[in-house]
């Protein structure tokens, strides 16, 4: 925690322009940070580095650990290893010479084709803020402070800086804002609000939920920092508790590309849709200086604004220079940090197995070491690092997978393309001002030399035991996908294939949800979200039954057309830049659950390759319920056990059928049996009422407990 008497000595001895350098970010003369304080070396404080976040570490010109994306994490389920991987994220942040890292992304997923779900952590508040706090623990106990983002209502990437969220205080307090408290609880040192709009006002100059709540009723004592070229205002944001204004300072080139677009014509350059104005920077410089002169900023906002940024910088040992929190036995030296060490990959590869989702199978997999394979997709010679955008990650090691099968398979090995490449999108071929020399495109290189067709695909797959067909989507940050089918003639070739051989095993690599039209005519499929650099490693390890297949969804998988927000412009993608969170807290399964509809796959879905059987669950206190696990089957596996309350008969008939109130997964060897206690986290059992704020109703609630939000095992009843 900070040195409250030590910050006051420090702030004491600067000059108000020392101060207004503290609050707004400059250039980095290293260049490799995303955003830059320089400091104030008179006064000992050294400059203080920003970076992204939250798959690896983006250092300009830097290469890293490509980590899974945070969807991936999520479906782990794993706290322990998100904790993990936050760590080892914390020690190469520190040896990439940065302070602080622009992660975790804690948005509840709200829309199916919202263009960042797979940068995101689970249409469940509990879950998100659960893995958010394992995420913000593990980069912090390696003296990186974690920027929880984006706060709030950031759920879609049309018309991103412009939107209005316009969602009601019941829905907020329930579904959007625990896991950012969650976040908060956890120590979080800073918090970036978020482009758009919550009901009318800019998240950077809203002073109910940046002020109130989030600095007020939390009690957060860190930083708020806007989001690149976020900040909208001098006053009002200030006023509204910003403390930060990121980047500070103008794209190189932005003016230039603002000026020549408009040359020809008067009308005014507009950025394109998802793009900020790259241009307003400053904001919190002169602006900031005047309206204190002016009254309108008090002048001890400025301190505050100063002691919070300096509360970080000397809680991770940056004002003395000596880094105070690592632990002993997590970091090897915390000063220099670790990059791309065997650990990193390891922690890399075992989240991209942990996070492997089983969707179905038939039997075919694990597949037997000498099957012969057939390795098909249109991408199976690249790895699927992650989506576009600030979270791209540029590895030092990576695994395709072909690479990946061809190591572990002791059969044949034969390959096709089937169709035509899918390519990455970016949000960097968007910027006006980014020229094709600077874009960090994580796509395959050289394509020339491919002639993909459908029947060599065809006749691979009818010459091997097993064909495996790797597919994927393209994602961005500041677009939304179209649709959730799969792009390019992907589905076509998965159905040619699994027509050609009946032991067709499909690999999907998706940023959320998408429609598997086929499935029910392949033999199995797997859901790997973007695996990072140890996609095929990590691949041939569940697929050969090395891992067990442990992830779990974080997300329901549905037609495009039953979720909540389909068919409507109004809830998506706004009208009028507006968009209306009228389905309230039925979002995910609480919607599926209300409207009595079927899902493609449930919330918590993932089968095993072992199988578990449950034995009859217990409160053991107010918080925890206990439940026998066995593993029946002749081999190991790793089961997700989880909770979900169902309120009383007699409470306020609005209230979702059942919501995530603990989740704890257990590793179990064959034959073993273990009684795993469950934490009963409160959010699920109360609502928040506008009048009296949060009620928990008095009752006998049932708690579930199984394998997925539709899948029971066994009940208990808990009274509160
Ligand atoms: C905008 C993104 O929304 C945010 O997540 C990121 O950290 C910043 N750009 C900096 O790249």
């Amino acid at each position: 925690m900070a040195d409250d008497d030590h910050i006051g000595a420090v702030l004491a001895r600067l000059s108000r322009e020392q101060k207004l350098a503290l609050v707004r970010g400059a250039t980095d003369p290293e260049g490799t940070a995303t955003g830059y304080i320089s400091g104030v070396e008179a006064a000992g404080i050294p400059p203080f580095r920003l970076v992204d976040g939250p798959l690896g570490i983006r250092a300009e010109g830097q290469r890293a650990t490509a980590f899974p994306a945070s969807i991936a994490t999520a479906a782990t389920f794993d706290l322990d290893l998100a904790r993990r991987q936050g760590a080892a994220m914390g020690r190469e942040a520190t040896a990439l010479d940065q302070d602080a890292l622009l992660a975790p992304g804690v948005n509840i997923i709200r829309i199916p084709h919202c263009g960042r779900n797979f940068e995101y952590l689970s249409e469940d508040p509990v879950h998100a803020g659960a893995v958010g706090a394992g995420l913000i623990d593990g980069i912090q106990s390696a003296d990186i402070a974690a920027t929880v983002k984006h706060f709030v209502a950031n759920n879609q990437e049309t018309h991103r800086t412009t939107v209005s969220a316009e969602v009601d205080e019941r829905t907020l307090r329930e579904l959007y804002l625990p896991p950012f408290r969650a976040a908060v609880d956890a120590g979080v040192g800073s918090v970036m609000t978020a482009y758009n709009r919550v009901n009318g006002t800019h998240m950077s100059d809203h002073e109910r939920l940046v002020g109130d709540v989030l600095k007020g009723e939390w009690g957060f004592d860190g930083y708020v920092v806007s989001d690149w070229y976020g900040l909208e205002s001098t006053v009002d944001a200030a006023n509204a508790g910003m403390d930060l204004e990121m980047p500070g300072v103008a794209a190189p080139g932005a003016a230039e590309a603002a000026d020549s677009d408009t040359a020809d014509g008067d009308e005014e350059f507009e950025w394109p849709d998802g793009i900020p104005d790259a241009t307003r920077a400053g904001l919190f410089g002169d602006p900031l200086a005047d309206a204190i002169d002016g009254g309108e900023v008090p002048a001890g906002r400025l301190d505050d604004m100063v002691r919070r940024i300096l509360g970080q910088i000397d809680r991770f040992g940056r004002l003395d220079s000596n880094r105070t929190t690592a632990e002993a036995g997590e970091s090897s030296d915390a000063s220099v940090g670790e990059l791309d060490s065997q650990r990193h990959r390891d922690i890399a590869s075992a989240v991209a197995a942990r996070g492997t989702v089983l969707l179905d199978n038939d039997g075919v997999l694990p597949l037997d070491d000498g099957a012969d394979v057939a390795v098909i997709g249109p991408n199976i010679d690249e790895p699927k690092l992650g989506g576009g955008g600030s979270s791209e990650t540029t590895p030092i090691h990576s695994v395709t997978p072909v690479d990946g099968i061809e190591s572990r398979s002791e059969g044949a090995v034969t390959t096709a393309f089937g169709v035509p490449q899918i390519e990455s999108v970016s949000l960097f071929d968007l910027l006006p001002f980014v020229g094709e020399d600077d874009e960090t495109d994580g796509a395959a290189g050289d394509t020339a030399d491919r002639e993909p067709s459908l029947d060599d695909a065809v006749t691979a797959a009818e010459s091997a035991d097993v064909a495996v067909v790797f597919v994927r989507d393209a994602t961005t940050e500041a677009r939304d996908r179209d649709s959730l089918a799969l792009p390019g003639q992907q589905d076509e070739l998965v159905s040619a294939v699994a027509a050609a051989n009946e032991n067709t095993v499909v690999v999907v690599r998706s940023g959320g949800p998408v429609e598997l039209p086929w499935r029910e005519d392949v033999a199995a499929v797997l859901e790997q979200w973007y695996p990072g650099q140890a996609d095929g490693d990590a691949a041939a390890a569940v697929l050969y039954g090395d891992r067990d297949p442990s992830g779990r969804l974080p997300v329901t998988f549905a037609p495009e057309s039953e979720y909540p927000t389909a068919g409507t412009e109004r809830r998506y993608p706004g009208v009028d830049d507006e968009v209306h969170y009228d389905e309230g807290v039925f979002i995910g399964y609480r919607h599926f659950d209300d409207a009595d509809v079927d899902p493609t796959y449930p919330f918590g879905h993932g089968h095993s390759y072992a199988a578990f059987e449950y034995g009859d669950a217990e409160a053991t206190d107010e918080q925890t319920v206990a439940v026998p696990v066995e593993n029946v089957a002749d081999r190991p596996g790793r089961e997700v056990v989880q909770a979900y309350v169902r309120p009383p008969s007699t409470a306020d008939a609005d209230r979702p059928e059942r919501e995530l109130t603990g989740f704890e997964a257990v590793q179990l060897d064959a034959g073993e049996r273990q009684t795993v206690e469950l934490t009963l986290d409160d959010l699920a059992f109360s609502r928040y009422d506008t009048d009296s704020g949060w009620t928990v109703d008095s009752g006998t609630y049932t708690v579930e407990i199984g394998r997925s939000s539709r899948d029971v095992r066994t009940t208990v009843r808990v009274d509160r």
